[in-house]
């Protein structure tokens, strides 16, 4: 029913050279699979050509605003404007580095749905929440305030990543387990709003995603696919992460 989605969110790491050597090895799994590249902003173009419409193309964050003067920032609708189809918001990296609150991430979340771009959502507790037993106080508590905003409708054309910040570049990853309950903890939050919404929606995992755990975790009932960052710079690798994706739906 809920086609797999993968994101590779390659952070601040591209060269003209390493696009065209990703590009060259890249061998696409499966048609089963919504493959996503999440390349910085200005390498879009580049890589869009070199994958000559195979994958769809996304952007790590966008501004608030359509357009102004905000120097430095990208806005949604420029995203889509050079071919994006996804974004990325409230990564913990910005939240943490970039001081985006709930509120920030929720406009954010609103401007790719004005630009029309599919947002990908990411939630996720510190390693602090989660031995204080706070974890899912916490990835509600987000959730909600894009909830709050936006309502629940617009889940339906958005992605969920649950990303714990204490599994991202890592190497420790959440078991299976921990991931699979919540994600059905946020399932269960938006069915509470709107049963169909929460059926269609994708939530993905992030955090220390690899080939060799990937099928682990995209084989909880739970758990769309996932949101790659260090591993997904190996086109091999991330080939593998893909093709485990369309064997655990
Ligand atoms: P890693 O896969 O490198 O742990 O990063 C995960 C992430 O932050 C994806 O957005």
């Amino acid at each position: 029913m809920r086609r797999a989605l993968v994101a590779a969110n390659w952070k601040m790491n591209a060269s003209v050279a390493a696009i065209d050597a990703f590009v060259r090895a890249w061998q696409q799994p499966s048609s089963d699979v919504d493959v996503v590249f999440c390349p910085p902003l200005g390498y879009l173009d580049r890589l869009g050509s070199a994958f000559a419409g195979d994958v769809h193309l996304g952007v790590q964050d966008v501004g608030v605003e359509a357009k102004g003067a905000f120097t430095g920032e990208h806005s949604a609708e420029m995203a889509a404007d050079l071919g994006a189809a996804y974004c990325i918001v409230g990564h913990s990296e910005r939240r943490a580095m970039h001081g985006e609150d709930d509120a920030v991430v929720a406009g954010k979340f609103r401007a790719a749905l004005r630009a029309g771009l599919m947002p990908v959502l990411c939630v996720g507790e510190t390693l602090a929440e989660r031995r204080a037993g706070d974890a899912k106080e916490t990835v509600l508590r987000q959730l909600d305030a894009v909830l709050n905003d936006s309502g629940a409708a617009p889940f339906a054309d958005a992605a969920v990543a649950y990303e714990p910040v204490w599994a991202i570049g890592t190497g420790v990853t959440a078991s299976p387990e921990q991931a699979a309950e919540m994600h059905a903890t946020i399932r269960q939050r938006l069915a509470a709003e709107d049963a169909d919404v929460a059926t269609a929606v994708r939530i993905v995992y992030g955090g220390s995603v690899k080939a060799a755990n990937a099928l682990a975790l995209f084989a909880q009932v739970d758990i769309d696919g996932g949101l790659v960052g260090g591993a997904s710079l190996d086109p091999h690798e991330f080939a593998a992460i893909c093709a485990a994706a369309g064997a655990g739906q």
